[in-house]
């Protein structure tokens, strides 16, 4: 059976992981979490203290980009790859508020997205792939066969990956993921390079209201619809 391009794309906390690796298993495709290699930049600015509260050292940032490798690698237990930074797994570290807070500050950089562009495109070049993120459907993948933009309210959104951070034991507010969540769609729509936009030909989904059983039936029948034009 050929394979297809499944782009996801949207709002921060949309659940578009938890889609995007259901459609994977099901499919046996790669999921590529994209945000996790922006999260990972993130982590290293900060342990090397790059970006404070108070400071971004983007021109250092920008140069030592080189010292940054970044892999994907499965984890049979978890049944999804796990992100790598030069050699160490942070897929734990990378999920924090305190990531969540610089992300988008980071992502923002134009040299930034154009190293994990080219990292992305590489891994997706056989098609037989879910990634998701702000610009898979826009820039990374811009001829995929199907799109998804996902979208809820900021208050489930918020809701969610509060439960989410509360259950890996992080401490942390409620009020303090809602205003994350704001403030980075904020920044990923205001951004000059590769802002989040819904493609043209993305099918938008709001999931506000939707179970997880409701959302991935959904999308495996819009799914099994572009295959079957695809054959
Ligand atoms: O928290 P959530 O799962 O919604 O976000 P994520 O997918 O882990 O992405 C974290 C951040 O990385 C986003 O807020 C964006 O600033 C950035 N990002 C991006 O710019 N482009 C992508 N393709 C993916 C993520």
């Amino acid at each position: 059976m050929n394979k297809i391009t499944i782009a996801i794309d949207g709002y921060s906390s949309t659940g578009k992981s938890t889609i995007a690796k259901q459609i994977a298993k099901t499919l046996d495709y790669i999921y590529v979490d994209s945000g996790a290699m922006y999260r990972a930049v993130t982590l290293y600015a900060i342990e090397k203290r790059l970006i404070t509260e108070n400071n971004f050292y983007k021109e250092a940032l920008i140069s030592q980009l080189n010292n940054i490798e970044l892999s994907f690698q499965f984890n049979k237990n978890l049944g999804y790859a796990e992100v790598y930074l030069n050699g160490q797994n942070v897929e734990h570290k990378i999920r924090t508020l305190q990531v969540s807070g610089f992300v988008s500050t980071i992502a923002a950089v134009p040299e930034v997205r154009q190293k994990l562009v080219v990292i992305q495109k590489k891994i997706g070049e056989d098609k037989g792939v879910v990634m998701d993120g702000r610009d898979i459907g826009t820039v990374v993948f811009p001829n995929a066969e199907l799109k998804i933009f996902m979208t809820a309210s900021a208050e489930k959104r918020a809701k969610r990956r509060y439960d989410e951070l509360k259950q890996r034991g992080d401490n942390i507010t409620y009020e303090a993921v809602l205003k994350n969540v704001t403030e980075r769609d904020y920044i990923d729509t205001n951004r000059e390079d590769s802002p989040l936009v819904k493609a043209e030909d993305a099918i938008e989904i709001d999931n506000s209201n939707l179970t997880l059983d409701e959302q991935f039936n959904k999308v495996l029948s819009l799914v099994k619809l572009t295959l079957e034009n695809y054959e």
